[in-house]
């Protein structure tokens, strides 16, 4: 792999990050004077993109925007300052882009407005659509917070293509339409090569709802029992239990001082996606991906809590976990 920067393809969700500081959250019929304003671009697959970027990696974002003012923002951010590929950031033509629009006021009471927009616009038709980059991707990256057969599709076609791929399921669970309770992943989930949920996903996954640091190791095995080659299932400040065929590990955190856990999932995803495709085994970038998260947890933000490759080496060097 020597003479070339590691190929990764990440599908999953972009949006527009808007947050207005308030004196008081208005209730319906009242207006309230805002203090601040932000927009940012975020989203799982958006912010997992930009990680493996900053690890050093050549990165496609599959993904869809809105023929709007926010989607151009989206693409010029991605290309101008993270060097993201951009290609197969598809438009919809009825959507706008995806906005989370959050509204804090002075005691940090919240309410948020999420809305999906162009992200729920991406059909199967782009992935075939997006599937040179596949091909030519070392590592497939999917968040599932999309469309099922989109999911579906974005595996099937990395495999088709015999590519390893990691799968975090997380938002599929009360996704948009989805009965509530109802946790049945698709049989194809399954199929992946590492599954990457928290330990609350995990246990919904298998139906273990008392899911804890104790379980891990049972949940991860059932994961592992209905077709995934690893799962790796991550438990914040309690590090994550890594499960295959083989073994289980338990891979402790790095020590932080915690500031903001925005991010952290999506730095640790996207930093274990670049660590695999240089060719690390899964413990090894289990360790690099669980310093990308915690370097994560001491920055406020989503993109600007992404660390580069070089600060999560620096902790990695600081503090070796036991
Ligand atoms: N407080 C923390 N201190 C140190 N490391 C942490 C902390 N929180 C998370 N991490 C690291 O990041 C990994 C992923 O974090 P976590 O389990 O919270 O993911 P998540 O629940 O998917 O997060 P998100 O809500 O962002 O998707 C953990 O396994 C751990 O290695
Ligand atoms: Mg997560």
């Amino acid at each position: 792999m020597s003479g070339r920067n590691p190929k990764i393809v990440v599908v999953g969700s972009a949006y527009v990050d808007l947050a207005a500081k308030c004196s008081q959250v208005p209730m319906a019929g009242e207006t309230s004077s805002g203090t601040a304003l932000s927009f940012t671009p975020t989203g799982q697959g958006l912010n997992q993109a930009i990680e493996a970027a900053l690890c050093g990696c050549e990165v496609h974002l599959v993904s869809k925007i809105g023929n709007c003012p926010f989607g151009l923002f989206i693409k010029s951010i991605l290309q101008q300052y993270y060097n993201v590929k951009t290609d197969y950031l598809f438009t919809a033509t009825a959507k706008n882009t995806g906005v989370i629009l959050t509204l804090v006021d002075t005691k940090g009471e919240n309410a948020c407005v999420r809305y999906e927009g162009a992200n729920i616009a991406l059909v199967p038709q782009d992935i075939d659509a997006a599937e040179q980059a596949f091909a030519e991707a070392d590592i497939c990256l999917i968040h599932a917070r999309l469309p099922k057969e989109v999911v579906i599709k974005a595996i099937a076609t990395a495999k088709l293509h015999g590519k390893k791929v990691i799968l975090d399921p997380a938002g599929t669970l009360g996704q948009p339409g989805s009965e509530p309770g109802v946790s049945e992943l698709p049989a194809e989930y399954f199929s992946v090569d590492v599954l990457i949920p928290n330990l609350y996903e995990a246990g919904m996954i298998s139906e273990r709802s008392t899911a804890n640091i104790r379980t891990a190791k049972l949940v991860g095995s059932d994961l592992v029992a209905r077709g995934a080659g690893a799962a790796v299932i991550t438990m914040g400040k309690r590090g994550c239990m890594v499960v295959d065929r083989t073994s289980a590990d338990h891979i402790p955190a790095y020590e932080i001082e915690l500031v903001d856990h925005t991010g952290t999932g999506d730095a640790f995803a996207g930093a274990l996606a670049a660590s695999l495709a240089v060719g690390d085994d899964l413990r090894k970038a289990v360790k690099f991906a669980s310093a990308a998260g915690a370097i994560a947890c001491t920055k406020f933000g989503s993109v600007d809590a992404m660390p580069a490759k070089a600060e999560i080496i620096e902790l990695l060097q600081k503090q070796e976990p036991e």
